[in-house]
C-alpha cells in the first residue's frame, strides 16, 4: 500500500503555525479579518461560506459574512466590494462564485483591491504569480504544493503532469510548479480534454496532479509505477448504498491506482481541507502586510 497524503493532517500543521502568527498580530493590536460575500442561495456555496466563517472563529480571526439576495444588481454588489476595499478591519475578502446570471464575474473580480484579493483571482495577482513575485497564491494549487512540501516529496527536476487547464487550478498549478525555488523547480506538462493520446503523457509523470472534473478519469494504466498522485477532483456521484444516495469521488480511480503508486491523496480527506486552510493563510499574510505598510 502506498503512502496516503492527507490534507487534514497537513492543514493541522499549517493551522498551528497560523495561530502563532495571529496571536503575534493581535498582540500588536490587529485581528486579521476575512469577509465573504454570498449572492443568492446556492446550497453548495452556503456550505462553503459557513465553513470559512467557522474556521475564522476557531482561529480567533475577525469574520464577516455578507449575504445578498439572488436578484442583487451588479452595481450594488460593486458598491459592497468598494466598501470592503476601504474597510480597515477587513484584510482580505472574496465574492463566492458562481454569481447569479446578470452579474458579470470578471467585472466583480476586477473591482477587488488586489491587496485584499485572498482568492488570487484578480488579473494583477495572477500576473504577479506568473512572474514569480506573488502577492498571494491561489488557495487550491497552494494547498497541493504544501501537501507535496510537507510530505517530503522532492519536486526539483521532477516531471509534473497537470491534468486540466482551469483558471482556478490547472493553469496556476502549472505556473507555480515551474517557478524557481523549493517546492517547485519542476518540469511541467499540462494535458486537457483536447490532448491527443493523453495516457501516453500522464504515464511520464513523476507527480500527477489531476483537476479535470471527471469522476474516476485517471485509471491504473495511465499512471507510472511509483508515481505520486494528487487528486483535486470532487465529484458527487450516485451511491444507492449510502444514506444520502450519493458520495464524493475524485478524478482518480483510487482503488485501481493506489497499489501502483508511491503516494496518493484520497477523496474525500485529500486536497479538500487545504483550500480553506490556504485562504486563511492568505488572510493572515494580508494582515501582516497591511500592518507593515
Ligand atoms: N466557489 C468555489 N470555490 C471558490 C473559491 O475558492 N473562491 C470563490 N470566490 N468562489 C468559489
Amino acid at each position: 500500500m502506498s503512502e496516503l497524503i492527507l490534507g487534514k493532517t497537513v492543514s493541522e500543521s499549517i493551522y498551528a503555525e497560523l495561530k502563532e502568527r495571529i496571536e503575534a498580530l493581535k498582540s500588536k493590536g490587529t485581528t486579521p479579518g476575512l469577509a465573504v460575500v454570498l449572492v443568492g442561495n446556492d446550497p453548495a456555496s452556503e456550505v462553503y461560506v459557513r465553513m470559512k466563517g467557522k474556521k475564522c472563529e476557531e482561529l480567533g480571526m475577525h469574520s464577516v459574512t455578507i449575504t445578498l439576495p439572488e436578484d442583487t444588481a451588479e452595481k450594488d454588489l460593486l458598491k459592497k466590494v468598494s466598501e470592503l476595499n476601504n474597510d480597515k478591519n477587513i484584510h482580505g475578502f472574496l465574492v463566492q462564485l458562481p454569481l447569479p446570471s446578470g452579474i458579470d464575474e470578471k467585472t466583480v473580480i476586477n473591482a477587488i483591491d488586489p491587496k485584499k484579493d485572498v482568492d488570487c483571482f484578480h488579473p494583477v495577482n495572477v500576473g504577479k504569480m506568473l512572474i514569480g513575485e506573488p502577492e498571494f497564491l491561489p488557495a487550491t494549487p497552494a494547498g497541493v504544493q504544501q501537501m507535496l512540501i510537507r510530505s517530503g516529496i522532492e519536486t526539483k527536476g521532477k516531471h509534473i503532469v497537470v491534468v486540466g487547464r482551469s483558471n482556478i487550478v490547472g493553469k496556476p498549478m502549472a505556473a507555480m510548479m515551474m517557478q524557481k525555488g523549493d517546492g517547485a523547480d519542476s518540469t511541467v506538462t499540462v494535458v486537457h480534454s483536447r490532448t491527443k493520446d493523453l495516457p501516453s503523457i500522464t504515464r511520464l509523470a513523476d507527480i500527477l496532479i489531476v483537476a479535470m472534473g471527471k469522476p474516476n478519469f485517471v485509471t491504473a494504466e495511465m499512471v507510472k509505477d511509483g508515481a505520486v498522485v494528487i487528486d483535486v477532483g470532487t465529484n458527487r456521484v450516485d451511491d444507492p448504498s449510502s444514506a444520502k444516495g450519493s458520495k464524493l469521488v475524485g478524478d482518480v480511480d483510487f482503488e485501481g491506482v493506489k497499489d501502483k503508486v508511491s503516494a496518493i491523496s484520497p477523496v474525500p480527506g485529500g486536497v479538500g481541507p487545504m483550500t480553506i486552510c490556504m485562504l486563511m493563510a492568505n488572510t493572515v499574510s494580508a494582515a501582516e502586510k497591511a500592518v507593515s505598510r
